[in-house]
């Protein structure tokens, strides 16, 4: 579909008149992709949000993400094209009961690491962030006399159990998208494609990363792809990163990985960014991102960990 030039155009007048900085996830539309000031995995997001001069963030990218950017810049205005746009990973984790399990688990003494993709409730109950660029690193890093509580993904916990030998408790969430790749949807593609390499993300299902020649966050795919000894990459993760992907990569032929109902995978919190939200968003600083100052420093101090842990 083409895009129309005009909004375009007045998007960045806003930006500029707003002094405003545009980031969006891999995963956002192409178009939002392609004038975005910055694009990339939620790691290098954070970093882009905590250096930015800008006084307004605009983050396309969904409802955790845009949090992380206003806890690492609580005196910015951090405004999302959709409120709405959230994680199941986020919802599978309610801070209440995190708190609960923890209350009830109290003996245990858990060093509590929580994937980025929760509120910024749970970050202010963990000791420690990570994301899917850095997770083997940061549990690497945590203290050898405590349990680990891994929350809220389970398929990600696990690969980082793979990858670093450390024992962990897992909290048993999941995101729905990348459970609907399935060992069989994998075969297949595979079969059509016999020398393709296949690069997974690690929030998939072990039977399916098995399949894998590379597990990793969506930044690292750019990276792998660019380096692969093959032409043909199946990429096994949400369809946005293929528009990234072709981009950075254009000597590749890119073949998106299959569900066993579609040819590609769509986040619907995701795609409900779109850049008539994002024009709307710039021009009337809404929705904004607020955090309760009961959770903010805390949640903070758990990310700045991460940043400091990560480097
Ligand atoms: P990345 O940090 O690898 O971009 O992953 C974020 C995400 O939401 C994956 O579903
Ligand atoms: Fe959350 Fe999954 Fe969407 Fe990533 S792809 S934002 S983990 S629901």
């Amino acid at each position: 579909m083409p895009v129309a030039l005009d909004l375009v155009e007045d998007i960045l007048r806003l930006k500029k008149e707003k002094n405003a900085i545009i980031l969006a996830h891999n995963y956002q539309v192409g178009p939002i992709q392609d004038l975005a000031d910055y694009v990339g995995d939620s790691l290098g997001l954070a970093y882009q949000a905590r250096e930015t001069d800008a006084e307004v963030i605009a983050f396309c990218g969904v409802h955790f993400m845009a949090e992380t950017a206003k806890i690492l810049n609580p005196q910015k205005t951090v405004v999302l094209p959709d409120r709405d746009a959230g994680c199941s990973l986020e919802q599978a984790c309610p801070a209440e009961d995190l708190q609960a399990y923890l209350d009830e688990h109290a003996d245990k003494n858990y060093y509590v690491i929580a994937y980025i993709n929760c509120s910024a409730g749970v970050k202010a109950l963990c000791d420690v962030i990570c994301t899917s660029g850095n997770a083997p690193t940061i549990v690497e890093k945590a203290p050898t006399d405590r349990p680990i509580l891994f929350v809220p993904d389970a398929n990600l916990g696990q690969w980082v159990m793979e990858q670093t030998g450390r024992k962990m408790d897992l909290w048993q969430g999941s995101c729905y998208v990348h459970v609907e790749f399935t060992r069989d949807s994998i075969d297949k593609i595979k079969q059509e494609y016999p020398d393709a390499l296949v690069v997974a993300h690690p929030e998939c299902t072990q039977a399916v990363r098995l399949l894998a020649d590379e597990v990793c966050s969506t930044e690292k795919m750019i990276s792998y792809c660019q380096n692969a000894a093959s032409d043909n990459i199946i990429v096994v993760t949400e369809s946005g990163m293929l528009h990234r992907l072709q981009k950075e990569c254009p000597d590749k032929n890119l073949i998106p990985g299959p569900t066993d109902n579609c040819a590609c995978a769509d986040c619907r919190y995701m795609k409900m960014n779109t850049l008539e939200k994002l024009h709307a968003c710039l021009e009337n600083l809404a929705p904004q991102v607020t955090i309760p100052d009961s959770v903010q420093d805390r949640a903070e101090a758990s990310l700045l960990k991460m940043l400091e842990q990560s480097r």
